[in-house]
């Protein structure tokens, strides 16, 4: 290679890195709606009055004095003058050529005097300080008809059309906190897994930004309550500023308003990625809309062009894998996996109501052809013309599909947008000899009778089928497991087992799922050639459970035989959502390197995921052709999600499916459960039974115990504060309860105790996927432990929980706070109302009622105060 290829190769390289960065920033920042993190994952519209439009938002653009000269462009490029609301804030009066004051500019404000502030607060980052206050400066404005504030850095840039569509679907009047993690997990340790990253833009609905500006209070720990710190990944969506153009040949401003042209025609498929083939040539067309296009001289599916190419840095130094949030794939210069690299250009109407975007070539590629694929060189096309429709697509359980048109030899390419049929697998015919697979035979069948329930009636539990798959070896104990929340002849589906069922297992317990023989295994090892035949099993699980066929069915759950599934949880979260549309449901591992070694977007299945009927149907279909594809991959859960992705659909992660892929001493993750209805809890084979004294069957069945009485309340933390002592109250409702002999903060108790250890080995931290807390054996940050023991209805039809000590803690008193010992209380009772509470935007709070000496304290449950603080 000469010297002038190789600096060619580097500058290609290098834009690349950046478009292929951008692209994914985007797509996590705003498009994916399942990124959000969200106090709650519960969606309603139901409620509200007029729909929610740009003039119920109310931005609070962070910025100085000094860089707004060079970033006012980012934001003007967004910005629509007396249309969006809100203020700029600056540190100090513009001067210079800022004045007089743009009008295509937010109105700017100037901040509180911060270094009063800080006098005032003794706050030690004058910095974090301005931008929380600033949250509060923005709140006072007193706007009227606000429902949603949002706060982001001055070299952001905002979506507001899909901001809109995505908060119109949300109560607005609850408390919500959106926002994202930041994709470097490094980042998400120092600071918080729990925090939005507020440079991309937190979101606050109203009532809390409120609340939040009332009780400002800098002095205490605030980092918990609203994190808020500008920093996220180097190059972000963001991080504007500190990349370079996003367009060749373009400065930055340039390049902010060229992105919002396309933007201005159709916010919702902006950057939306839409993946077709022209079979003929062994070509794949990757469009990112209004933003890039990628053509592959070779077919490749969905499953792996999904992945970011990893070609950007990170934050900062990160001396070991895994450095992001999601998977990636390397860069190559192989021509058979480089992309050709298109940008967007112009955007117009067409006559026939389309919307019609240009892409052209950014550079040559200039490595020759992909021969295993046939030598069909793409480097003469130089224009890609993509039309797309004039309709918004906001809901998206399911990306498009598009067909390719482009005459021999010509240097333009034409892309039509259109939904996916409905037994489209955009690469199902990967390998062309697969084409004719013949579909299984109960396909005939389902086509005619309309399972999918055209009814609105609610989800009830005769709408889940599950398939539990398990083995005859493991089943003789750990059926206790199953039967401990198996409703028999409620719940609907079936146990796979490997080999029919012998000895005590016979005959078959009535309280057991009933359960089927999977299909001759080695017979589909030879269909599909795969690699591993217990993979093989359990992936075309799935399939003989959803032939089953039973009326009515609306979703397809499937777990392992050690688990334990919270099925009124389970019902009520599902019930939120559309059956008819796509979705995969399931939960990440607790442990990163899990989601490394298998990835980032995958279900983890033990803890079960669960399919709604027509995306069961689709992979129903592509079973066999999926399982020849993907014969080289030796994870179940991993197979399942390649295969859905094929399909178009990826996984909407859920906060209460726990795979516990944690050993030991489940005690402290227990006691801090995220805020989300609890739905299972995995491999309750491999930990230390939960309750002490009890062997892991009794444990199960104790567990269950007071989830037959209330399970949208199962785990879910409620703290509160006994003053007079400071003693701290938090209780993990029909699990555990703890009493600090300190006032502290739910900031930090939420976060588990780490007396749970890692499922393999994992040399240094960050382990988990969530922040932690160390154990302790300071007397004042060292809990009182109880556990659960009993649970009844009273007469004034309340649900009381008992909690009874552990242990005697027996490390002296917290002195500081006053000498005041917990140690002689040895009960404590908790009150909670009999009504579920399934919307859980805002936890729960509590008043302790305790006469000084005596061995009992009453807790009572209570909805919080508007303006009440847990700390
Ligand atoms: C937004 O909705 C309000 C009603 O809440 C209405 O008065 C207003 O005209 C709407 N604004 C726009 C821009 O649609
Ligand atoms: C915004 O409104 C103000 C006064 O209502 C007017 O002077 C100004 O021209 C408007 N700006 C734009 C860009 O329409
Ligand atoms: C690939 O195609 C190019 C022209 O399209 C031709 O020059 C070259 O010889 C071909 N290579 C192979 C190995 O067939
Ligand atoms: C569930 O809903 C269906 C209607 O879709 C109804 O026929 C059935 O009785 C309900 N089952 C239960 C257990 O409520
Ligand atoms: C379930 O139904 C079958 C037959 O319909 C019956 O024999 C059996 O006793 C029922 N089981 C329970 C636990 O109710
Ligand atoms: C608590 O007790 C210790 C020793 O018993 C004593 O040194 C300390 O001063 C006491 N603290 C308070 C606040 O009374
Ligand atoms: C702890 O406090 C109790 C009273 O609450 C007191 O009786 C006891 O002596 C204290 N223990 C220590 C070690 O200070």
């Amino acid at each position: 290679m000469s010297k002038q290829d190789k600096s060619n190769v580097l500058s290609i390289c290098k834009k690349m890195l950046i478009c292929c960065l951008f692209l994914y920033m985007c797509t996590i920042i705003f498009l994916n709606n399942s990124n959000l993190l969200s106090t709650s994952q519960t969606r309603t519209s139901s409620k509200i009055v007029a729909q929610t439009n740009i003039s119920h938002l109310v931005f609070g653009l962070l910025g100085n004095e000094r860089a707004w000269h060079h970033r006012k462009h980012y934001v003007e490029a967004w910005w629509r003058p007396n249309v969006t609301r809100g203020h700029i804030f600056l540190d100090v009066p513009p001067r210079g050529d800022l004045l007089p004051w743009s009008l295509n500019s937010p109105p700017y404000r100037i901040s509180d005097d911060v270094l009063k502030l800080v006098r005032e607060t003794n706050h030690v980052d004058p910095r974090v300080l301005r931008m929380v206050h600033g949250i509060m400066e923005v709140v006072r404005q007193a706007h009227e008809g606000v429902r949603w504030v949002i706060l982001g850095d001055d070299d952001t840039i905002f979506f507001v059309d899909n901001m809109v569509d995505i908060l119109a679907q949300y109560d607005h009047t609850k408390y919500y906190y959106f926002g994202g993690h930041s994709e470097f997990i490094l980042s998400n340790y120092w600071y918080s897994f729990h925090q939005g990253f507020g440079g991309a833009g937190i979101i606050l609905s109203y009532p809390l930004a409120r609340e939040f500006a009332h009780n400002i209070d800098l002095r205490g720990d605030i980092s918990g309550f609203l994190s808020y710190h500008p920093k996220s990944l180097l190059t972000s969506l963001h991080h504007y500023d500190t990349v370079d153009p996003i367009f060749p040949s373009m400065t930055r401003a340039q390049a902010s308003f060229h992105l919002l042209k396309a933007a201005r025609y159709d916010q919702s498929r902006m950057l939306q990625q839409t993946i077709c083939h022209h079979r003929s040539k062994s070509w794949t067309f990757s469009v990112s809309w209004g933003y890039s296009a990628h053509i592959y001289e070779k077919i490749m599916p969905r499953s792996w062009i999904q992945r970011p190419i990893v070609t950007f840095r990170t934050w900062q130094r990160s001396p070991t894998k895994p450095q992001y949030m999601f998977d990636v794939r390397g860069p190559s210069w192989n021509p058979c996996e480089a992309p050709h690299v298109f940008f967007f250009k112009s955007v117009e109407k067409t006559p026939r109501g389309e919307i019609v975007t240009t892409y052209t070539r950014g550079w040559p590629r200039g490595i020759g052809a992909c021969l295993s694929s046939g030598n069909f060189s793409e480097e003469y096309v130089s224009e890609i013309h993509v039309y797309s429709p004039a309709i918004k697509r906001i809901q998206i359980d399911k990306c498009e599909c598009c067909d390719v048109i482009h005459e021999e030899g010509s240097i333009k390419a034409d892309i039509k947008y259109r939904e996916c049929k409905i037994n489209d697998c955009p690469s199902s015919d990967l390998l062309s000899s697969l084409k004719f697979t013949t579909l299984p035979s109960y396909d005939s069948q389902t086509s005619t009778s309309s399972n999918v329930a055209q009814s609105k009636s609610s989800t009830n539990i005769s709408h889940l089928l599950f398939g539990l798959l398990g083995s005859q070896k493991a089943w003789h104990h750990r059926k206790s497991y199953i039967e401990s929340w198996w409703r028999p002849n409620v719940t609907k589906g079936y146990l796979l087992l490997d080999v029919p069922p012998q000895g005590d297992l016979l005959p078959w317990s009535l309280n057991s799922p009933p359960y089927k023989i999977s299909d001759d295994v080695p017979k589909l090892v030879d269909e599909t050639k795969h690699v591993d035949a217990t993979v093989l099993r359990l992936v075309h699980g799935i399939m003989e459970v959803f032939r089953e066929e039973y009326e009515g069915v609306r979703w397809i759950v499937m777990g392992d035989d050690d688990s334990i599934f919270f099925l009124d949880n389970m019902v009520d979260i599902l019930a939120q959502y559309d059956h008819t549309k796509y979705y995969y449901f399931g939960g990440h591992s607790e442990f990163i390197l899990s989601n490394y070694w298998y990835s980032f977007n995958q279900g983890f299945g033990g803890a079960g995921f669960i399919l709604s009927y027509p995306l069961a149907k689709a992979l129903a279909r592509d079973m066999i052709s999926c399982l020849k594809r993907y014969a080289h991959l030796n994870a179940a859960d991993k197979t399942t999600m390649t295969c859905i992705a094929d399909i178009g659909v990826n996984l909407s992660p859920l906060l209460g499916v726990h795979q516990i892929d944690l050993r030991g001493d489940l005690s402290g993750f227990l006691s801090s459960h995220p805020k989300s209805l609890l739905m299972s809890l995995h491999h309750f084979d491999m930990v230390d039974p939960i309750f002490p004294s009890m062997d892991r069957a009794q444990s199960g069945y104790h567990l269950l115990n007071a989830a037959n009485y209330d399970q949208s309340r199962m785990l879910q933390q409620t703290i509160c504060h006994k003053r007079s002592t400071s003693w701290t109250f938090s209780i993990s409702w029909g699990y555990s309860a703890h009493i600090y002999e300190k006032i502290m903060p739910r900031s930090w108790l939420q976060n588990p105790i780490e007396t749970f250890k890692t499922w393999g080995r994992s040399p240094r931290p960050p382990h988990y996927m969530f922040d932690t807390r160390r154990p302790s054996w300071d007397p004042c940050e060292a809990p009182h432990v109880f556990f659960f023991k009993s649970v009844e209805r009273t007469p004034r039809n309340e649900i009381l929980t008992t909690y009874v000590r552990a242990w005697p803690r027996g490390i002296g008193n917290c002195s500081f706070t006053g000498n005041h010992s917990a140690e002689y209380v040895s009960e404590i009772h908790v009150y909670s109302p009999v009504t579920k509470r399934i919307e859980i935007d805002r936890c729960e709070c509590c008043d302790v009622i305790h006469e000084a000496g005596s061995n009992k304290a009453d807790i009572k449950y209570r909805e919080c105060k508007e303006d009440e603080i847990i700390a």
